[in-house]
């Protein structure tokens, strides 16, 4: 790795969180920018201690706003950028929520053109996009710019036109462009550690608040409510949920220690270009299905090709996860000939999300209450 500091933006989120701790263990001299709220500075500290990272060289912190042009900063700061010249761009706004269309274009495209302006010396910009930005594409989606129009939400919509903003303009001003595109990322598959849990987590959480109030209400009260929704409990207290999840696909999921590891290696190698970081082992819904029920007492889950919309039950499942739906049905895959001629060449081989990964993730988000004791 060269001698040039980094700007990492995005360093309080999961993924440049997670990169921006590893590269400050390693020793590189890093520009770390926080989200607009106040407090970069300990924000930072308390994520280094979280990741266990003693740093060798102090990073310079500042808080940005990156839909301000300027990134909001003041002129200190602001100047520091003009040595910067490499860039590693991890802000984004990762919500699928209709309403924050503005706010998405806002952060995700408009974004990605202020942090390229705000550094002028830039050489080599990284930008992280997602595997998602292929849309409703079929088939095998490949290593290189997407071409689609249709999207399951707004957010694959802006990261899409965000990846267009990047090429656009570094190709205009000559810098090497590395777009990232993972799948799916969930904890560290050996310790299950993680700062952000959703995507992956969110309908295990969702089954595992259903169990807890079925359970209560049997418990604590007649259990009428559970009995009229059709769930009951065992005498071993494992809770029946009878509910039923879209599960004609295959979803691809990484752990963010094979993200972090895969980025240094692609950045290691100088390559330029496209390059899907994915599973090249997919689970199926009903394999999650069945970890959740094994580990967390529950029984009853099934799965369905189509969506199921019978019951009460099944209602409110369907109000909590619809926005996942689409990637519970997902039967493409993502080539990876370009990643892997770099990431098998460096020995690096993507961890499975196995019985063991899925339940030390899981219980790693349980035990810090899906992230309410990881707010950085
Ligand atoms: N997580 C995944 O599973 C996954 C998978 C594939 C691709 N990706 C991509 O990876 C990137 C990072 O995702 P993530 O999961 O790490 O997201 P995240 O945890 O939500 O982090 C987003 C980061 O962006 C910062 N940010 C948001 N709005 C900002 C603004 N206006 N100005 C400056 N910074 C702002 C946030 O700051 P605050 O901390 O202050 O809010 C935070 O540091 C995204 O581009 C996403 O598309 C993620």
């Amino acid at each position: 790795m060269n001698d040039d500091p980094v700007l990492i933006t995005g360093a309080t989120g999961f993924l440049g969180g997670f990169l921006a701790g590893e590269l400050v263990r390693r020793g590189k001299r890093t520009f770390l920018a926080a989200g607009p709220q106040a407090g970069a500075v300990d924000r930072i500290r308390r994520l280094l201690e979280f990741l266990d990272v003693t740093p060798k060289y102090s990073p310079k912190v500042f808080s940005s706003d990156i839909t301000k042009p300027g990134l909001g900063l003041c002129p200190e700061d602001a100047r520091a950028l003009d040595t910067i010249r490499e860039v590693i761009h991890c802000a984004a706004l990762t919500s699928f929520s209709h309403r924050e269309r503005a706010r998405l274009e806002a952060v995700n495209i408009d974004g990605t053109a202020n942090i390229l302006d705000a550094v002028p010396a830039c050489r080599r910009f990284y930008h992280m996009s997602t595997a998602y930005v292929a849309g409703k594409a079929s088939g095998t989606c490949m290593e290189e710019p997407v071409s689609t129009r249709c999207f399951n939400n707004h957010y694959e919509a802006t990261k899409k036109k965000a990846e267009d903003v990047a090429m656009h303009v570094c190709q205009g001003r000559n810098i090497d462009l590395t777009i990232f595109r993972p799948s799916i990322t969930c904890g560290d598959s050996r310790t299950g550690r993680s700062t952000r849990f959703n995507a992956l987590y969110y309908p295990v959480r969702v089954m595992l608040f259903l169990r807890d109030t079925i359970r209560k209400d049997i418990l604590e009260r007649d259990g009428s409510r559970a009995y009229s929704l059709g769930a009951s409990m065992d005498p071993s207290g494992r809770v029946r949920l009878p509910v039923s999840l879209p599960g004609a696909g295959r979803i691809n999921v990484i752990p963010v220690n094979y993200l972090v590891q895969a980025v240094i290696a692609v950045m290691e190698s100088g390559a330029t270009g496209i390059f899907h970081l994915v599973n090249p082992r997919e689970n199926t819904v009903g394999e999650l299905a069945s970890f959740t029920e094994d580990f967390y007492g529950i029984t009853g889950i099934s799965i369905s090709r189509e969506l199921e919309a019978d019951g009460p039950l099944q209602a409110l499942v369907n109000s909590y996860m619809k926005v996942y739906y689409p990637y519970f049905c997902d039967g493409r895959s993502f080539d990876r000939k370009r990643s892997d001629r770099v990431l098998l060449n460096e020995g690096l081989v993507c961890p499975s999300l196995n019985r063991e990964v899925f339940k030390v993730c899981m219980d790693f988000a349980i035990e810090m209450d899906w992230g309410a004791r990881t707010e950085f």
